[in-house]
């Protein structure tokens, strides 16, 4: 494999995967339907800071249309879970015939929307313990570090995935690969779960959750609903103490607004159908109770179906 990679979904961590691969000499394009974000990556260079240290990385370039991005070795996906399908549909041109299609989004059932258009044998998936935010058109704020594990949704240890693996552990990338990569996603799943929805609700920063015993007991209560839904679910979820994994995430992460907080904010509709209202679902069909989920997932919902009601 070559290393063409295509960022599909170019917001704050699809551009920081973006950069930081360009960055280590890889042809990068990013894409994103936010033109004025493109334009000034184009103009400008990427502007990071924070963690990582802060500079401009001026070798990539930013289109909005897939088509102009050229066929990729490997496409990266990090569109809003609740794209993922009409991303992928709109991107096809970005497929020859080897070319290996990675989610390392939030949210549950991305591979499979990916499968359905792109072909399950090109499908690889993940997750990502980074946290970034945007600061404007060409700016990002890298807020938080962690791994990113890799595997094939089969848990097979292909050749293609050990050089994905490499590719990015060039970039300076903390990477591991999984062969249960459900379970990691199910692990990062929680952490969401945990999270996101709080902080959005709440309007604070992740690591205020666990300093305030109210947010601290709900953080818990629902990430314990998700893990009996997974229990019954039969996933072998990769995280030891789900709970205190998402506390220490938090606390990890902790001047980061998640990527919810940044949606509320900027009134963008979420990702709460694939974090806790997928709990809620998959709790329905089990028969498994999810009150705090459902609670936090409708708050949400009430929030983003009213952005234009609220006084300014
Ligand atoms: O969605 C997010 O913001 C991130 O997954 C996390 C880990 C909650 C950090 O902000």
């Amino acid at each position: 494999m070559a290393d063409r990679v295509v960022i599909l979904g170019s917001g704050a961590m699809g551009s920081l995967y973006g950069g930081m691969l360009a960055e280590a000499g890889v042809p990068v394009t990013l894409v994103d339907v936010w033109k004025e974000h493109m334009d000034a990556v184009n103009r400008d260079g990427l502007i990071i800071e924070g963690v990582s240290g802060d500079r401009v990385v001026r070798s990539l370039r930013g289109v909005t249309d897939p088509r102009e991005a050229g066929e990729a070795d490997l496409v990266l996906v990090f569109v809003k879970a609740t794209m993922t399908k009409a991303a992928m549909e709109g991107a096809r041109c970005l497929l020859g015939p080897d070319t290996a299609v990675l989610t390392l989004q939030n949210g549950l059932g991305n591979a499979e929307k990916l499968s359905d258009v792109a072909g399950a044998s090109r499908v690889l998936a993940g997750i990502t313990g980074h946290g970034c935010n945007i600061l404007g058109p060409g700016r990002i704020r890298h807020a938080g570090t962690g791994d990113t594990i890799l595997g094939e949704l089969d848990g097979s240890a292909t050749d293609r995935l050990a050089r994905i693996a490499a590719l990015f552990g060039r970039a300076g990338f903390s990477v591991k690969t999984s062969s249960n990569v459900l379970g990691m996603i199910w692990a990062k799943l929680l952490v969401n779960v945990g999270i996101n929805a709080l902080t959005a609700v709440t309007g604070l920063k992740n690591g205020r959750l666990v300093e305030l015993p109210e947010a601290d007991e709900l953080l818990e209560a629902a990430v314990r609903e998700a893990m009996a839904v997974a229990e019954r679910k039969g996933i072998r979820v990769e995280a030891e103490d789900p709970v205190a994994h998402t506390r220490d995430v938090a606390r990890r992460t902790a001047a980061n607004r998640s990527s919810m907080l940044q949606d509320v904010s900027a009134e963008r509709q979420t990702e709460i159908d694939v974090i806790n209202g997928a709990i809620v679902d998959e709790g329905k069909r089990l028969g498994v109770p999810t009150p705090v989920n459902l609670c936090l997932a409708n708050l949400i919902r009430i929030r983003q179906q009213t952005y234009e009601e609220r006084e300014k």
